[in-house]
């Protein structure tokens, strides 16, 4: 029986905690953040909750969870900033929730899904050993590399990984093909393109370009319709599997590496130097990354620095590091110029041997 006594709220005069100590006890509880938005997308709630406010009952009964707890959920939720919840648990959209809905026109379903895989928990507490020894621990912990063992282990990953990449391409596609500049019949490289939906967005602009999809073998299996055989692309587009660190087997005017080149700093280069090899003397390869100079998200570019350490030894860069890993691979860096507010492209020539 509940007395139906309501907790005063704290006043000025009760002794009040430092700012430092709720950063710390926030930080030191975040992965709950992330558990929750997870669960939120793996139970369906953001897809069963419409544009009305759903009762408690009707929304535990539709995605079949307690409603207690389901209720403690949604109020962490919200908390954090996702839905809103009244008092008694009835749920509703805010803008964050929208965006995890699958049939959202900017959803982030994938993104959130990937970030929080199960392999991504299992990393986290070694990142002391990754930050010791200056490689990623997925390895030791998996037995193998981390891309072989998404498409050997855990393909129901590996498809979450690439839909991630394509939702998070959607973001930003109007404004990487801005960047292209295209010309006449020119024939550009997308490396490590994922899905191909920039290489298809830029060869709808471009109708007298062509284009290449360069990445791994199970990655293109799923490439973007448009670019597959029998889609409307598909006369002026070729998909090429390929490891891009042993080699990058097209020889284009462009080449595009977006989000791409954030493995270790020997695999980059050994990318680079493919393709030098491979490029036209003249050939202009624009590398597109969220810098850690110049980010308006530190917060999420730095977190995705250390998750790179962990899974593949790799990194996000500033602008400098990325121009030195050009210049050793042989590349001049012509410019770099914002993409949007949170891309940069770094644009480089491969120069007359
Ligand atoms: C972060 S995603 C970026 C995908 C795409 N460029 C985009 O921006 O949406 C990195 C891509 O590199 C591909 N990749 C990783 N290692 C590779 C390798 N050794 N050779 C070719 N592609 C690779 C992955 O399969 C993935 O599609």
């Amino acid at each position: 029986m509940t007395s139906g006594v309501a907790a005063e709220p704290t006043r000025g005069s009760v002794p009040a905690v430092p700012a430092a100590v709720h950063v710390l006890r926030d930080l030191a509880l975040s992965c709950a953040r992330a558990a929750a938005v997870r669960a939120a997308i793996v139970l369906g709630i953001a897809d069963t909750v419409g544009d009305e406010p759903m009762p408690l009952a009707t929304l535990a009964q539709a995605v079949e969870a307690d409603p207690s707890t389901l209720h403690r959920l949604l109020r962490a939720l919200a908390t954090f900033g996702v839905f809103t919840v009244t008092d008694d648990g009835a749920c509703a959209h805010n803008d964050a929730s929208r965006l995890l809905r699958t049939d959202a026109e900017r959803t982030m379903k994938h993104m959130v899904l990937w970030t929080t895989e199960p392999w991504a928990w299992t990393v986290w507490p070694h990142l002391d050993k990754a930050v010791r020894a200056g490689g990623d621990v997925f390895t030791a912990l998996h037995g193998r590399e981390f891309f072989d063992y998404l498409h050997a282990e855990a393909p129901e990953s590996a498809a979450v990984f690439d839909q991630a990449m394509t939702q998070s391409s959607r973001l930003s596609v109007n404004a990487v093909v801005d960047q292209l500049d295209l010309g006449d019949h020119q024939v550009l490289a997308d490396v490590g393109g994922g899905q191909g939906s920039v290489l298809a967005a830029a060869l709808e602009r471009h109708p007298t370009a062509r284009g290449a999809l360069l990445d791994l073998p199970g990655v293109l299996g799923n490439a973007d319709p448009r670019l597959r055989p029998g889609g409307a692309l598909a006369d002026r587009a070729e998909l090429v599997a390929c490891d891009s660190i042993d080699a990058v087997p097209v020889r284009a005017d462009v080449y595009l590496l977006k989000n791409v080149l954030e493995w270790d700093d020997e695999s980059t280069v050994r990318t680079l130097r493919n393709v030098v090899a491979s490029a036209a003397p003249g050939a202009r390869v624009l590398v597109v990354e969220n810098l850690l100079d110049g980010s308006p998200e530190l917060g999420f570019t730095t977190a995705m620095d250390l998750l790179l350490l962990c899974n593949v030894g790799g990194r996000k860069h500033t602008a400098a590091g990325l121009e030195g890993l050009c210049a050793r691979a042989g590349l001049r860096v012509t410019g770099i110029r914002a993409v949007n507010s949170y891309l940069h492209l770094i644009e480089a020539t491969v120069d007359p041997a």
